[in-house]
């Protein structure tokens, strides 16, 4: 087979292309798939609990209506779509008007949109360290600047936001938006309690800044009070939408192949947003619309919800039970309240990347840190995912995957011994030599 030249056309490439790196997880795929792996990798929902009556229940529905199922539609979304969606954000405690929102080909699309709308070359956006990895891959292709803020288990640190726009705006930096994923963040789990939020969109207002706040997340929640929304919350304290952007998404309450997710927004966002997805997709599949629409205004979206929710908490719990079994006392992780990950941290020597392919040699796959940064950071952690697999293979794969970190551990002792064994020899012979002379 001729070798392929991925860098044939490289004196034609956009400089945007650059910066673009494509997701660990999406190039693990492949590999994923192959029987006998415990992939604690991917990002799934169990679409498997949806199950093949109930599917096709929703296409015996929008078979009556299949002219506009086949249809383009309005770039907005359908109006009977945003109903539903109007309904599912008043069940996060938003209320919102079908105006406020515009329905997008999954969050992710809205992720782009947003970049797209705000985002010249060299401006800069504020996030989570770490962050999702999709939206750091939307945010490339605009070429910003990536600011991240430390969190700890309560979310993002509100001084060290502050701390780096101050610095920012010092050296005449133009920081766009704060991107944030409050509830369950992807990929550290971690959620943002009610005081940070609030003072989150205090600072976004004392720099005049929008906040992107994306929710796949809200509703799988295991234990604990919900927490009002950062657009909840704003409002509340200004009488309506204004900086806060809010993106929303089926993909983890029904189903990501539907591709279907939305922006909740001020009008003149929403306008540049119309603007932009006209030129990207015209509008999202009827077909999707149709079928969610269906399924949330006949059946009881609710319970399924809190089946997921029930499945998932049993798979966290197996998650978090294994690691405190299996993994050795220097390996620190987190625990979410709900949502789809563990975000696992290793002594700082240890690289998760360069032990990805012994994991794997072993069965078991999970996504290296550092893919979650926009820089170089996070090289010792891993996310893990609970959502897809059972709970007896979750167990299993902690095991697997606290052996090749003690062997690993074991490695760099036995190298770190060795080498001082070594430069014991040495100083021997030199001081051997020294007396000699
Ligand atoms: C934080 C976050 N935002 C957006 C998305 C994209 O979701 P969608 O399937 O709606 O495009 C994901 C997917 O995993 C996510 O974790």
């Amino acid at each position: 087979m001729p070798l392929v030249d991925l860098d044939r056309f490289d004196f034609l490439y956009a400089n945007r292309v650059k910066g673009m790196r494509s997701a660990a997880t999406r190039d693990l795929m492949a590999t994923l798939s192959r029987p006998g792996i415990i992939s604690l990798a991917g990002g799934f929902p169990d679409t498997r609990l949806f199950g093949e009556e109930a599917f096709r229940e929703i296409s015996k529905n929008i078979a009556a209506d299949s002219a506009q199922a086949l249809q383009y539609g309005p770039t907005a979304g359908l109006e009977a779509t945003k109903d539903v969606i109007a309904d599912v954000m008043s069940a996060e405690g938003i209320h919102a008007s079908q105006e406020d929102i515009f329905t997008t080909t999954g969050a992710q699309q809205g992720l782009d949109l947003v970049a797209k709308v705000f985002l010249d070359e060299g401006d800069a956006i504020l996030c989570e360290g770490p962050t999702y990895a999709g939206a750091l891959n939307a945010f490339a292709a605009y070429r910003p600047r990536v600011l991240h803020v430390p969190m700890d288990r309560a979310g993002i640190i509100p001084v060290a936001a502050r701390e780096g726009l101050k610095k920012a705006r010092k050296q005449g930096i133009h920081v766009k938006f704060i991107y944030t994923v409050p509830n369950f963040q992807n990929p550290a789990g971690v959620t943002m309690n009610g005081e940070r939020r609030r003072e989150l969109l205090q600072i976004a207002r004392e720099f005049d800044l929008v906040i992107i706040e994306d929710n796949p997340y809200g509703m799988l929640r295991f234990e604990g009070e919900p927490l009002p929304s950062l657009s909840a919350i704003e409002k509340e304290e200004e009488g309506g939408v204004d900086r806060v952007v809010y993106l929303g998404t089926f993909s983890k309450i029904f189903a990501p192949g539907v591709r279907l997710g939305w922006v909740h927004a001020q009008p003149g966002i929403l306008h540049k947003i119309n603007v932009g997805k006209q030129g990207a997709d015209l509008c999202s599949s009827n077909l999707a619309q149709m079928m969610i629409t269906s399924y949330f205004q006949h059946a009881d979206w609710r319970a399924y919800v809190k089946r997921l929710t029930s499945v998932y908490r049993e798979r966290r719990n197996a998650m978090l039970d294994s690691l405190a079994e299996f993994m050795p006392k220097e390996v620190h992780w987190t625990h979410p309240e709900g949502g789809l990950f563990v975000w696992a941290t290793m002594p700082s020597y240890l690289d998760a990347t360069t032990m990805l392919p012994r994991a794997i040699s072993r069965n078991v796959a999970y996504v290296p840190g550092e893919g979650f940064y926009a820089g170089s950071e996070g090289k010792n952690c891993m996310r893990l995912n609970f959502s897809f697999v059972e709970p007896e293979k979750i167990r299993r794969g902690i095991e697997l995957l606290a052996e090749v970190i003690r062997d690993h551990m074991k490695l760099r002792s036995d190298l770190e011994r060795g080498s001082q064994q070594g430069s014991r020899q040495e100083a021997r012979r030199s001081s051997a030599v020294g007396s000699e002379g």
